[in-house]
């Protein structure tokens, strides 16, 4: 077995704000920090790249100045160029951005390196995994969606699986530093068709329980 497929079982938690009491963030960042979460994962939306609206980069500021954990920030955004520097700025540590959403992802994926951040690559349920390959050696992310981005609480896509399966043989076979993240629907139904991620983010499965210690133990088991 690789070093790779080894690290592999070891998974990462990034519970997803989304869905967290938007009143008390720092109350419920703090909470799953001592739950035993890895990162935060922070959804920020556009209203054109996805049809809701979340939050911008003074907030990821201000969750930065109160959050033990590192900042995962998923870009659902048109023509994320524009704000890169703004939320390397706020304190991002990911910084992830939607093939579908820039014309040329590969010079915004090396300017948020040369920001000192670490860059993500994602793609929508409906885009070929084949149209990001390339960007692969350039990330240290893969950040599959495995509902439509937008919102929290969706049914999660198991057609999504074969890009899965694609990225961990592209990733093994050229020994590529790149964590496989995946993003909706996570929780303990969906957990058995993940053995190939490295990085589960879940929203309503751990901010819907009553006990975030039992959702983040479970996925990390
Ligand atoms: C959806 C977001 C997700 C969302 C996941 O566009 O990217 O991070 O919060 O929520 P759950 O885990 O509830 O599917
Ligand atoms: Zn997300």
């Amino acid at each position: 077995m690789s070093h790779l497929q080894a690290k592999a079982k070891v998974k990462l938690v990034a519970p997803s704000i989304l869905s967290a009491d938007f009143a008390n963030l720092e109350k419920e960042i703090k909470a799953v920090a001592a739950a035993g979460a890895d990162w935060i994962h922070v959804d920020v939306m556009d209203g054109h790249f996805v049809p809701n609206l979340t939050i911008g980069a003074p907030v990821v500021k201000s969750l930065k100045r109160v959050s033990p954990l590192p900042l995962d920030v998923h870009l659902m955004i048109e023509n994320p160029e524009r704000y890169i520097q703004d939320f390397a700025t706020a304190g991002a540590d990911y910084l992830t951005i939607h093939i579908e959403s820039t014309a040329n992802p590969s010079q915004v994926i090396q300017e948020i390196r040369s920001l000192g951040v670490k860059p993500g690559i994602s793609l929508r349920p409906g885009t070929d995994v084949e149209k990001i390959i390339h960007l692969l050696p350039l990330v240290d992310l893969v950040l599959v969606m495995t509902v439509e981005p937008g919102f929290g609480g969706q049914e999660f896509r198991l057609d999504q699986m074969a890009k899965i399966q694609r990225l961990r043989q592209e990733i093994e076979s050229h020994s590529l530093p790149c964590l496989i993240e995946v993003d909706g629907g996570v929780n303990e139904k969906t957990l058995p068709y993940l053995s190939q991620v490295d990085v589960l983010v879940a929203g309503s499965y751990i901010f819907k329980n009553s006990n975030y210690k039992t959702a983040i133990d479970f996925l990390k088991a």
